[in-house]
């Protein structure tokens, strides 16, 4: 078999760049181009400055390099989609038709696109949401992942492309920021019990989400990335589930570690989009078609977040 050469877009940001390392040490780091519209200053690799909405500019790259998989992460995510909805839906769109066309012109033989779980919203049951619930999401960011799971099952069903998809819980991580989502506060607020400073929650104290360790999601990526192919029966998008707290427990969780910190709560326009999405998730497909059990609750995440933050930031200030 030859050596699968994997192309990136959005490697710069919060997830990309902690998959990019993934995969670099799991591929070798020659058979992966990170892309992305600014370079990461610490980035070490291959890297292409790439605007994913230039259909010609994803196509050079794929026959300069004989791409063989493409993780297309590029998007604009909830909160910041709101800002400019029409912008927003013409990036989110045009950057998957153009990975989707590309992948199906040039013989990709995978496809990784994340949806989320923006894609959930009125009408359905908030604890333990299945995966076939009702998908009328409020947001621009859901409609545009919601409408790019179809056209995943479409493209698989048509063409036989071999995209694979998973709805992403809200992701926690110390090695990069978020940008523009709904589940921020989860990774602000660390950044602020580790500088013993006090934090303004833009959500209120009992809002439950969905949400996920970043070592939990880049293995259930890989994972259902190298699952065999028989074995998908979730075309659309699969349910994930890692752990679900609202932001009093999380707040609490710290405490156990620094017992002074004090958060604040000042909901702004994120509360109307968290109280739309599921409280927790029903991810029996991924267990049962790939095996997927996650690693982390919030005791052991919050553990090993300020264990490597408290490392990052005598090292060098973390840029929030
Ligand atoms: N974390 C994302 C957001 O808040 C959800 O996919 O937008």
């Amino acid at each position: 078999m030859n050596q699968d050469r994997i192309l990136i877009t959005g490697a710069s940001g919060q997830l990309g760049t902690v998959l990019t390392k993934k995969l670099q040490e799991k591929y070798g780091v020659i058979n992966v181009i990170a892309s992305d519209l600014r370079l990461d200053s610490n980035f070490k690799g291959i890297f292409e400055t790439l605007d994913a909405t230039d259909f010609d500019a994803i196509q050079e790259i794929v026959s300069k390099y004989k791409i063989t998989q493409i993780y297309h992460l590029a998007a604009i995510l909830s909160a910041n989609g709101e800002k400019y909805p029409l912008n927003t839906w013409d990036i989110n769109m045009k950057t998957f038709f153009n990975v989707l066309e590309i992948s199906r012109l040039n013989a990709i033989n995978r496809v990784f696109f994340p949806s989320s779980i923006a894609v959930f919203g009125d009408n359905i049951d908030r604890i333990d949401t299945a995966q076939y619930s009702n998908l009328t999401p409020s947001t621009v960011y859901g409609m545009s992942k919601v409408t790019g799971e179809n056209w995943s099952k479409y493209y698989f069903e048509k063409y036989g492309l071999d995209i694979r998809s998973i709805r992403y819980p809200g992701v926690i991580g110390y090695q990069s920021l978020p940008g523009g989502g709904t589940t921020d506060y989860a990774v602000d607020i660390f950044i602020k019990a580790i500088k013993n400073e006090n934090y303004e929650c833009f959500l209120n104290s009992s809002t439950t989400l969905p949400m996920i360790y970043m070592d939990d999601v880049i293995r259930a990526t890989i994972e259902l990335m190298e699952a065999p192919k028989e074995a998908i029966t979730v075309r659309t998008s699969y349910n994930l589930a890692g752990m679900s707290f609202d932001p009093a427990q999380l707040t609490k969780a710290i405490q156990k570690i620094y017992p002074d910190f004090k958060v604040s709560y000042n909901p702004d326009f994120r509360q109307k989009i968290a109280d739309s999405w599921p409280m927790s998730i029903d991810d029996s497909y991924a267990r049962k078609d790939w095996n997927w059990k996650p690693k982390f609750d919030i005791d052991a995440m919050t553990r090993d977040m300020v264990k490597n933050l408290k490392i990052k930031f005598s090292d060098k200030s973390m840029s929030c």
